[in-house]
């Protein structure tokens, strides 16, 4: 009896109502202001096109996050049995009542999506602000950027039908904004803040103290000079916002500080997103030549991608973050290693965008890809220094499914770097892999900036590797960098020269790092235990003996890090 009033009501209510009447909507995401820095202009034209994407809910994304602990776990039996590209798609592709559903909403409102990720758990579809507005009950709206002046549209709200719930993910974007632009020392302006100072200082001496060669990074670190053995073990450095890596410069570059290696090492070239790479010696990139350089120049001999994301993004004002995952989700055969020096506060990013990101690391470190990011260069005040009462977390070093990346200097001794990012997630809890480490250090932190971060939050960094005074070629010149942005690359090289001794010797690739770091890697890097990283009008958190929020668990040892893998 009860059914079939429902029915009924239910059949009414598709004959006769419009679609879009009477239909049960509730909030899905909101926010309760826009990001500072912009300023609300009003209602966005009715007529304005819009380009929505849909994330589906993914059929089984914690099966994915175990199967990822499962392979990556060298207690685990199942350590080092990386998944295939299959495999993973069968954890997040979605169900086929969640596509049905989906694809029915959206002809009832007459709507066509295209697929917009290899395993079809993202869609995308144009309308128009006012039929969008009417869809999720939207206020999408115009706002414009304090700073560049740049014209965004989002809402601060939106709602779903109760019939999408459990369906649908998060629709983008609506309630996550542009990140603001920073003034930068570059020729470009960049959207998304580029890990690193830049500060060029000419003058420093050639002592290692004062400037980082490859061959400083070697030494101290006891990394190999002998070339890598192995063609099928690759490394793959992320360009964003039009950095370009200039070959001529790199060629300068090796012929100063690594003469022993070939005049003809380059990076091979992959673009997405109508990516491109000039070699304009003027237009190359600060951030773009210091990852190639760095890479290169320390991962002597592994075969190096330079991924080139163009400005045609698919997902939104993530300026190519998830695209990039989705380009290499979709190859046989990923890069081992992908370093990648950008990234952004992680209050900018919506909770739900920021889980569907993070789940898309977890796919890549399942198919045995070692993510590793910068951390960001404001210390405890974010990507950047900042002024702020809490401290403000990065994304993705909050994701549990990277591995984040600190910096240092000096090499005698070699200490934190006080710009180096560090702290606690807001949206990201602790993973397994780190409660002791981060309970060992909370412990002796005591009282020290309490009520300032999230204590069940992610802590990162993960590792640290210098960062300060790194020696590059730039559009033709030598100059010193500064930045999270130098440290990546030269964990990510270690990585890969780990890796070519293990598929030389028949083993798996590393993958995804931290359950490892954090057992049996921990005691294979060195700890740094001086330094701090300020921010926020306080002296932020110490570098001290274990794990920390300024240099993680330290920096490599390579010798030490071969036994500890098993060779
Ligand atoms: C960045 O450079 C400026 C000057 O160029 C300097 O004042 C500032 O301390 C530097 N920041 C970091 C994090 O090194
Ligand atoms: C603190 O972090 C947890 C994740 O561990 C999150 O669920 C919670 O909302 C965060 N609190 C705040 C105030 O952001």
């Amino acid at each position: 009896m009860v059914k079939a009033a429902v029915f009924l009501a239910s059949l009414f209510t598709l004959v006769f109502a419009k679609p879009h009447g009477a239909r049960d909507l509730r909030v899905h995401e909101r926010r309760d202001t826009h990001p500072e820095g912009f300023t609300n202009r009003g209602p966005a034209q009715a007529d304005t096109v819009l380009r929505l994407r849909l994330a589906l809910v993914q059929n089984d994304i914690s099966g994915l996050q175990d199967a990822l602990m499962d392979v990556s776990t060298p207690s685990s039996a199942h350590y080092g049995e990386h998944l295939s590209k299959e495999e993973v798609f069968q954890y997040v592709t979605a169900k086929s009542e969640t596509v049905a559903t989906v694809n029915s909403w959206l002809a009832e409102n007459g709507l066509t999506a295209t697929t917009l990720s290899p395993a079809g758990d993202w869609l995308g579809f144009q309308t128009t602000v006012e039929h969008a507005n009417e869809l999720f009950d939207a206020d999408f709206s115009t706002f414009t950027h304090d700073v560049t002046g740049e014209a965004t549209v989002r809402t601060l709200s939106y709602s779903i039908p109760a019939a999408l719930q459990g369906h649908l993910e998060l629709v983008h974007p609506t309630i996550t904004f542009p990140n603001p632009r920073s003034g930068l020392p570059l020729a470009t302006t960049p959207a998304k803040r580029v890990y690193g100072n830049h500060s060029i200082d000419a003058t420093a001496p050639s002592s290692c103290n004062t400037a980082i060669t490859p061959t400083c990074v070697q030494e101290l670190y006891g990394i190999p000079t002998t070339l890598a053995t192995q063609s099928t073990n690759t490394l793959a450095v992320s360009g964003f916002i039009d950095q370009y890596a200039n070959s001529a410069d790199l060629k300068s570059f090796l012929k100063s500080y690594r003469p022993d290696l070939s005049s003809t090492d380059t990076f091979i070239l992959q673009t997405l997103d109508g990516g491109s790479n000039s070699q304009t010696l003027k237009n190359a990139g600060v951030e773009a030549d210091l990852d190639v350089q760095y890479t290169i120049g320390i991962a002597s001999g592994v075969p190096t991608y330079f991924i080139s994301v163009g400005d045609q993004f698919q997902d939104g004002d993530l300026e190519g973050f998830l695209d990039i995952v989705n380009y290499l989700l979709a190859e046989d055969n990923p890069p081992q290693v992908l370093t990648t020096s950008y990234g952004q506060n992680e209050n900018t990013i919506s909770r739900a965008l920021a889980n569907t990101l993070c789940n898309a690391y977890a796919q890549l470190g399942a198919r045995g890809t070692s993510i590793l990011f910068a951390s960001g260069d404001g210390g405890v005040s974010g990507s950047q220094s900042a002024s702020c009462s809490s401290f403000v977390p990065t994304f993705p070093s909050g994701c549990p499914y990277m591995t984040s990346v600190g910096a240092t200097q000096n090499v005698n001794p070699e200490v934190a770097a006080s710009f180096s990012s560090g702290g606690f997630s807001n949206y990201f809890g602790t993973p397994s892999y780190q409660t002791a480490a981060k309970a060992a250090f909370i412990s002796q932190l005591g009282r020290t900036n309490s009520g300032k971060f999230n204590t069940s939050g992610r802590g990162f960094p993960d590792v640290a590797a210098l960062g300060t005074d790194l020696k590059i070629v730039n559009a033709g010149k030598t100059t010193s960098v500064d930045g999270t942005s130098c440290a990546s690359p030269i964990f990510a090289s270690v990585v890969a020269l780990l890796n070519d001794q293990l598929i030389g010797a028949g083993k798996s690739p590393l993958g995804f790092l931290n359950p490892f770091l954090y057992s049996t890697g921990a005691s294979a890097l060195n700890d740094i235990t001086s330094g701090d990283n300020p921010g926020c009008n306080t002296n932020g958190f110490s570098a001290v003996k274990g794990w920390d929020p300024v240099t993680g668990l330290g920096t490599p040892n390579f010798a030490a890090l071969l036994t500890a893998v098993g060779l």
